[in-house]
């Protein structure tokens, strides 16, 4: 057994593979780049979850079910009260998701994937002492989430990014939350069950966690002259650097090739600070570098997170939100795979080695 069941096979998918050697995706049956090219959201909702549920999944259908389920589960963020709202915003998410009722059918899912696009843009209206914008169910879901956020018609451009995003994280073969997703799924307890493991382990700062840090990052170095020193002075701390890195990848995430690609729409119509994306490039440029020469053994490139970072800043979702961000579009990859695992599966129990004290000889 390695540590981290670094290599381990633990499941059978026909929803993603992730070529680690050769920096591939492939989501059923679909490579990353085409997808993205001109998949919306609801677009990749349908090619998950086809086959894996029972109910009409064609897109109009589709997107004004999931347009009602966002009006639907907007009640609930009445429930949100002072207290909670001290939580980071995915803690809130969680807090709101764990109230839902459980189920395996296809108004479940819609309802998981409704719930999360509605209480974040609510939560993060209300820390900051605005009222919370109520959904539109004639838009589509990435256009609603950025028209409950800042309020009236997102542009264009930022819509196709943020179905860029939401695309490109939909699933990503048997990740830290998409293992707790199936584990959960495994036992019978329905899918909001599953989704609540799922969130609770794509928080952590070695998951889903990172893009927020990131932005901290590149506040920290400032300028493009103070990177090569900056980043070499948090390698002697000890401190990993945000957004470099992956279990699986050892070349180019191909997810970051795709976001940077999302990116430019929005710097070529001016909707993005554009010394922050000069200073980035610079970053990446010189941590591969540094990385390249303090790690040579370790074949250590960019990730998804960094160019979340930039994207997500960029559509105006402030840095300690990136994490929800990251859950909305996760959760259909979550509910594809806990619904293959329902259909397809058997319980997963694994075995540990005990290396404990044996019991005394009586
Ligand atoms: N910066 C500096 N060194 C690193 C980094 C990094 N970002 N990532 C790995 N290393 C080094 C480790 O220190 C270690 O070096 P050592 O052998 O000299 O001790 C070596 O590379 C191997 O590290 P592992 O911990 O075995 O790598 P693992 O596969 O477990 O880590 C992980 C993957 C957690 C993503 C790691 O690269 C990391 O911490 N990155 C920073 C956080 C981050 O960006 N997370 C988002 C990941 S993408 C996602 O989950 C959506």
């Amino acid at each position: 057994m390695k540590n981290g069941l670094e290599d381990v096979i633990a499941a059978e998918t026909q929803l993603s593979d992730v070529d680690g050697e050769a920096g591939r995706l492939v989501i059923r049956g679909v490579s990353l780049e085409h997808l993205v090219d001109d998949a919306s959201y609801e677009d990749v909702v349908i090619l998950l979850l086809g086959g894996l549920i029972e109910g009409n999944l064609q897109k109009e259908e589709l997107r004004r079910r999931l347009g009602h389920m966002r009006t639907e589960v907007f009640a609930d963020i009445r429930t949100i009260d002072d207290h909670i709202l001290e939580l980071p915003p995915v803690d809130i998410m969680r807090a709101l998701i764990a109230r839902l009722p459980d189920g395996d059918d296809l108004e479940a899912a819609l309802r998981l994937l409704a719930a999360p696009a509605v209480f974040l843009p609510a939560i993060l209206r209300l820390k900051n002492g605005d009222k919370p914008i109520a959904p539109s169910s004639s838009l589509s879901q990435s256009a609603d989430i950025l028209a409950m956020l800042g309020g009236g018609l997102p542009s264009a451009e930022k819509v196709k990014a943020l179905d860029a995003y939401l695309v490109t994280i939909s699933d990503h073969g048997l990740n830290a939350s998409t293992f707790a997703s199936r584990v959960i799924a495994s036992t019978g307890a329905g899918l909001t069950s599953s989704v609540l493991g799922a969130i609770g382990a794509l928080k952590g700062p070695l998951h889903g966690g990172a893009p927020g840090p990131v932005l901290d990052m590149l506040d920290a170095i400032g300028t493009q002259e103070n990177a090569k020193a900056w980043l070499n002075q948090a390698l002697d701390r000890g401190e990993r650097l945000m957004g470099f890195g992956h279990r699986v990848y050892r070349v180019r995430d191909p997810r970051a090739d795709a976001l940077k690609l999302a990116l430019k729409p929005l710097i070529e119509a001016g909707q993005v600070d554009r010394e922050r994306t000069e200073l980035a490039s610079a970053v990446e440029q010189a941590a591969l570098a540094i990385l390249k020469e303090r790690k040579p053994d370790r074949p250590l490139d960019v990730n998804v997170e960094f160019y979340t970072a930039l994207l997500l800043d960029a559509l105006g979702f402030p840095r300690d939100a990136f994490t929800g961000v990251f859950a909305i579009g996760r959760t259909i990859g979550w509910i594809a795979h806990a619904r293959e695992q329902a259909l397809k599966g058997r319980l997963i129990r694994p075995r540990s080695v005990y290396v404990g004290p044996l019991p005394r000889a009586a």
